[in-house]
C-alpha cells in the first residue's frame, strides 16, 4: 500500500528510538504526524527536526498512554483529525524474575503494550476502515515468537500483539486497510535501559540501528507484508525458535 495518498499519521512512542525514527522517515514522505509520547521535550525537538527537512504539520502530544483516562482523552482531543495511518509503537518491557518485579508497573506494561494498542487500533481501525483506505503498524518484537523466562510478561505482551496484528490484517483488508506486524530483535534504543534498570545493559549485543528497522518497516508496509522482521539474524531466531526447538526445550536452557 502506497503511504503517498497518506495525509495523517498518529505515532504513538515517537519520542525516541524505532517511534522517532518512523516519525521522521514518515514526514519524509510527505505525512503530518501527530507525535505522542510522555516526555514534552523530546517531542519538541522531534517536531524541530521535522521543520527542518520538512512542510509537512508535526501535532506534539505529551501524554501517558499506560493510563485509560489519558488514552480517552487523546482520542476525544483527536476527533477532528483524518488519521491514515496507526503506528502503535509506545511499549517497553521489565527483565528480571516474574515474581520479583513490581506490580504495578507489570501492570502498566500491560496496559500500554496491549490494552492501549488495542483501544487505539478499535478506535482508529474503524475511522480508517469507514474511509475504504490507510493502515496500521503495529511493533511487536522477536519475543512474540518464543516464550522468554526473565522476559516473561513481556514476550507475552508481544505475542498478543503479533496474534492480534494477524487477524486484524485478515479482517480489514475487506476494508482497503492494511496491517503490518514488526517484530524487531534487540535494537540500540532507550528501550534497555528502562527494561534493565541500567544493569546488564550489554545482555543483548549486536543492536540494530532504529533507522534501518524504521525504513524496512515502511518498505515492508509499501510492499504490502503482513509480517516484517528486520535483520536476517533475527528472522533466523524467529524461524528456530517458532518451527524448529520446542518451546519447552527453549524455556527449559534460557530458564537456566
Ligand atoms: N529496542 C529493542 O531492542 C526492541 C526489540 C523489540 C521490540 N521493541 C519494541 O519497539 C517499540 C519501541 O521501543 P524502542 O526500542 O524504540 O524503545 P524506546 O527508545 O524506549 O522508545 C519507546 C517509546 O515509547 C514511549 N513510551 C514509553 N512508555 C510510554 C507511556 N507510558 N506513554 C506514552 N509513551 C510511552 C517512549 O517515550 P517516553 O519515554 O517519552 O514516554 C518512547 O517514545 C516498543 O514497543 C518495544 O517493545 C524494541
Amino acid at each position: 500500500m502506497n503511504l503517498k495518498g497518506f495525509k495523517w499519521a498518529l505515532v504513538t512512542g515517537a519520542s525516541s528510538g524505532i517511534g522517532k525514527e518512523l516519525a521522521i522517515q514518515l514526514s519524509k514522505k510527505g505525512l503530518n504526524l501527530i507525535a505522542v509520547a510522555r516526555d514534552e521535550n523530546r517531542l519538541k525537538q522531534l517536531a524541530e527536526n521535522v521543520k527542518e527537512f520538512s512542510n509537512t504539520q508535526i501535532v506534539t502530544y505529551p501524554v501517558d498512554l499506560s493510563c485509560e483516562e489519558n488514552v480517552k482523552s487523546l482520542i476525544d482531543d483527536l476527533s477532528n483529525y483524518e488519521i491514515d495511518l496507526l503506528v502503535n509503537n509506545a511499549g517497553f518491557g521489565l527483565y528480571g524474575e516474574f515474581i520479583n518485579l513490581e506490580l504495578n508497573e507489570l501492570e502498566r506494561m500491560i496496559e500500554l503494550n496491549v490494552k492501549t494498542l488495542t483501544t487505539l487500533s478499535h478506535v482508529f481501525g474503524k475511522k480508517i476502515a469507514m474511509k475504504r483506505a490507510g493502515g496500521i503498524i503495529n511493533i511487536a518484537s522477536i519475543a512474540a515468537h518464543i516464550p522468554l523466562p526473565y522476559f516473561n510478561a513481556y514476550a507475552a505482551t508481544k505475542a498478543y500483539v503479533y496474534n492480534f496484528s494477524l487477524g486484524l490484517w485478515a479482517e480489514l483488508r475487506k476494508y482497503n486497510v492494511h496491517v503490518l506486524c514488526v517484530s524487531p530483535g534487540p535494537t540500540e534504543t532507550r528501550f534497555f535501559e528502562r527494561a534493565f534498570k541500567q544493569k546488564e545493559l550489554n545482555k543483548f549485543g549486536n543492536r540494530m540501528n532504529p533507522k534501518d528497522v524504521a525504513a524496512g518497516a515502511l518498505r515492508a508496509f509499501e510492499k504490502g507484508a503482513v509480517l516484517y522482521t528486520p535483520g536476517f539474524r533475527n528472522k533466523l531466531i524467529s524461524f528456530v525458535g517458532k518451527k524448529l526447538v520446542p518451546d519447552r526445550l527453549i524455556v527449559r536452557v534460557l530458564g537456566g
